[in-house]
């Protein structure tokens, strides 16, 4: 059986690949500080699975720590998660970026490295693609100045990890750029947990419609899109964790047709705010309290996925819909709230 290290394994992304390795056969090693979420999901995730896992309480900048944990367990392969995501906070302290976000990945190769692990996954974003008016994007699209410390901090790790699988002999790399995840579990038992004020679209809509927030902004509705709001590709966030799997194995089984690969994992389908919004409130039969309010610094006008590389080279595509995405959602801020 192959073990697999998750940095990160205890948030929103980690949580729900940890259920998908462990039910396509995988042993998983959970890493985590717990610096950005709690122990909700990973108490979730051992519910889901009904067993303990190994769980790693580790700070990977810490570079000693990171060597010790690959030495106490055989890893085959890393997806490295452990990382800040918050777009704004990245502008206003980006050194907590810089200094984080780059360092804890240079360990993670460091210490797979020395320690003969040479399969390690990337957790990039779409947002190292910036604004773009060919659309949709494919894995040989440009890459645009990042609008952020947090978008280069993606761009800049993809870089590392395509130099280091360059110069490194036996060692191999996968990219995953990341549409806009959403949803939970279908059991509701993980989700995404955000601590304080949400800033991505899915996690304000449910806090505003279970009354945590007063109103839902939309932020601009004079785009130049048929409807006016944005356009995105909202990948759910089961599908997004089976890439990882059918990404893993293709690493492990030597299917890789490059040492350094990238695939976008998204839906192909653009989706506007407004029609996410609706579609929100009418699989769950409620009506939200929204209003359109000014556009938000470094929002592109509209971005979505060209998916046939990873349909075909990963054999994997996704699966669920707006709607059953939707409801796993708001299921999961339900049971949350304790009101299911
Ligand atoms: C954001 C990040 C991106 C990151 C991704 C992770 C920015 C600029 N980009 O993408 O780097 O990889 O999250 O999921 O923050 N919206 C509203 N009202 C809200 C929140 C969002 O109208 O309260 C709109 C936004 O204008 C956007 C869409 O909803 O058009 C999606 O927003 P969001 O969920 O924040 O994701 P992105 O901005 O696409």
């Amino acid at each position: 059986m192959k073990t697999v290290l998750v940095s990160g394994g205890a948030g929103y992304i980690g949580s729900h690949v940890t259920v998908e390795l462990i039910q396509s056969g995988y042993d998983v090693v959970v890493a985590d500080n717990f610096s950005n979420c709690d122990r909700t999901c990973f108490n979730g995730v051992e519910k889901i699975l009904d067993r303990k896992l190994p769980l790693e309480e580790i700070d990977f900048c810490d570079s000693k720590a990171a060597d010790r944990l690959f030495a106490t367990h055989k890893i085959d392969a890393v997806i490295h998660f452990a990382a800040f995501k918050a777009v704004g906070e990245s502008v206003a302290d980006p050194l907590k970026y810089y200094g984080n976000n780059l360092e804890s990945f240079v360990n993670v190769i460091g210490a797979a490295r020395k320690h003969g692990c040479s399969n390690i996954l990337f957790s990039s974003s779409a947002t190292v693609y910036g604004e773009t008016d060919k659309l949709p994007v494919t894995e040989q699209s440009e890459r645009q100045p990042a609008t952020s410390p947090y978008g280069n901090t993606k761009q800049i790790c993809e870089d590392i990890l395509r130099d280091c699988v360059k110069a490194y002999e036996g060692i191999h790399g996968i990219a995953l750029r990341y549409f806009n995840p959403i949803g939970a579990h279908p059991s509701a038992l993980i989700g995404e947990l955000p601590r304080g004020v949400p800033a991505n679209l899915v996690p304000y809509i449910t806090q505003t419609a279970i009354g945590k927030r007063e109103c839902l902004s939309i932020f601009g509705n004079d785009y130049p899109t048929p409807d006016g709001t944005c356009l995105r590709d909202y990948i759910d966030i089961v599908d997004l964790a089976r890439a990882h799997v059918a990404a893993v194995t293709r690493m492990v089984d030597s299917k890789m047709k490059a040492d350094y690969e990238i695939f976008n994992v998204g839906t192909g389908k653009p989706v506007s705010v407004m029609e996410l919004v609706t579609t929100f409130e009418k699989v769950n039969n409620l009506k939200l309290n929204y209003r359109i309010a000014p556009r938000r610094a470094v929002d592109v006008t509209a971005i979505w996925a060209d998916t046939a590389v990873a349909n075909s080279e990963l054999g994997w595509k996704a699966t669920r819909t707006l709607e059953e995405t939707l409801a796993s959602a708001w299921a999961w801020e339900k049971r949350l709230a304790g009101k299911e």
